[in-house]
């Protein structure tokens, strides 16, 4: 079907259903303490992805980094969705130059086949979530590693796994940057008001996400203030591997292609049944984020530190984190937009 040919009424009914359809598989999308700071805006034949101010970590993320971060995965489940429903779009990254909130355009162009991989996906993105219990078991296979950072690498981003020293470095750097935020009284307000509790709201991390005690780990895992009621074991988390996300620049356009990046990596270590638990800490502070860019010999820009485990398939995992109502994320406009 030409783009032309995307003018009769029906067409408008299908695209509608299917923008919707997109707009709210992303919500399942993982963000920066579930805070989905993301906003979509249906019109006609596309779908627009706007940055919500008033869920973005004004204390913790105050460049936007992770938010960006995190609207970048919810676009890529948008996009998958698409894909798998058999439609053929062009996505414009960054299309208003006057407006940095609108990070996205998805252009529906025409149907298209669907193919296996990205039907795949869309059923892997309800299931994916995060798993903050150290991990035990078998160590991650290379061929499931070097399946993961090539699917990062599809998306314009790199997954660079870190050597025994390196992970040292890491542990160290994720030690002084937890310090040195909870020495911050608004860092602490911040982190209270998205973490801990049932979150009957639909957003932040509740209690039942957060480790029930301290796991054990060499690497820290975010230090909550307090501890959940998550059972965990008191095993050492030694099978676990730690990568860095990282990309060329430190701009919006690659933050974004970077959640694009860690959803295509998270979604197929999912269906290899490979673990991700990211840590932003190291990430958040301005001198350990320049140390973990060091790491990478100034080759690139750190967006993220993933730690990869292999998951036991018997066990379900911790209970989902809650989501905001679609509705409360998607605007119908009216207005009739025209193709540029
Ligand atoms: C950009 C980004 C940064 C994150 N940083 C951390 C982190 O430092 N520590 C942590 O435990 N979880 C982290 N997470 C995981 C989120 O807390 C998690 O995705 C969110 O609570 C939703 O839960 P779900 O992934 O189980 O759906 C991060 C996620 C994203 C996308």
């Amino acid at each position: 079907m030409s783009n032309d040919a995307l003018t009769h009424p029906t067409d408008a009914v299908a695209m509608r259903h299917a923008l919707t359809e997109a707009a709210t598989t992303a919500g399942y999308a993982p963000s920066i303490h579930n805070t989905q700071p993301w906003r979509w805006r249906l019109a006609g034949d596309a779908l627009d992805l706007y940055t919500d101010r008033r869920r973005v970590l004004a204390v913790t993320d105050p460049e936007t980094r992770l938010a960006t971060l995190s609207c970048g995965v919810a676009l890529h489940h948008a996009r998958m969705s698409l894909a798998a429903q058999g439609w053929q779009v062009t996505t414009t990254r960054l299309p208003d130059p006057t407006d940095p909130d609108h990070l996205a355009t998805i252009r529906l162009d025409g149907r298209a086949r669907a193919d296996q991989q990205t039907a795949l996906h869309l059923r892997t993105i309800p299931l994916r979530h995060t798993d903050r219990r150290p991990v035990t078991g078998a160590p991650v296979r290379p061929e499931d590693l070097r399946a993961i950072t090539a699917a990062v690498e599809a998306e314009d981003t790199w997954l660079h796994t870190l050597s025994a020293d390196q992970v040292l470095e890491l542990a160290s750097a994720a030690d002084h940057a937890q310090r040195t935020e909870a020495a911050e009284a608004a860092w602490r307000d911040e982190l209270g008001y998205w973490t801990g509790g049932n979150r009957p709201g639909g957003a932040g991390i509740p209690d039942a996400a957060i480790p029930g005690q301290a796991p054990q780990t060499t690497v820290p895992g975010r230090d909550f203030g307090h501890h959940g009621t998550l059972a965990v074991s008191a095993e050492h988390d030694r099978a676990a591997v730690f990568a860095l996300l990282y990309g060329r620049t430190d701009e919006p356009r690659d933050w974004l292609r970077g959640g694009e990046a860690l959803s295509a990596g998270w979604l197929t270590a999912t269906e290899l049944g490979v673990s991700v638990l990211p840590h932003s800490a190291p990430i958040e502070v301005v001198s350990t984020r320049q140390a973990m860019r060091a790491v990478l010999a100034s080759t690139g820009y750190p967006y993220l530190v993933l730690r990869l485990g292999a998951i036991d398939p018997a066990d379900a995992g911790p209970p989902h984190a809650p989501r905001l109502p679609a509705d409360q994320l998607i605007e119908q406009s009216h207005q009739v937009r025209h193709r540029a």
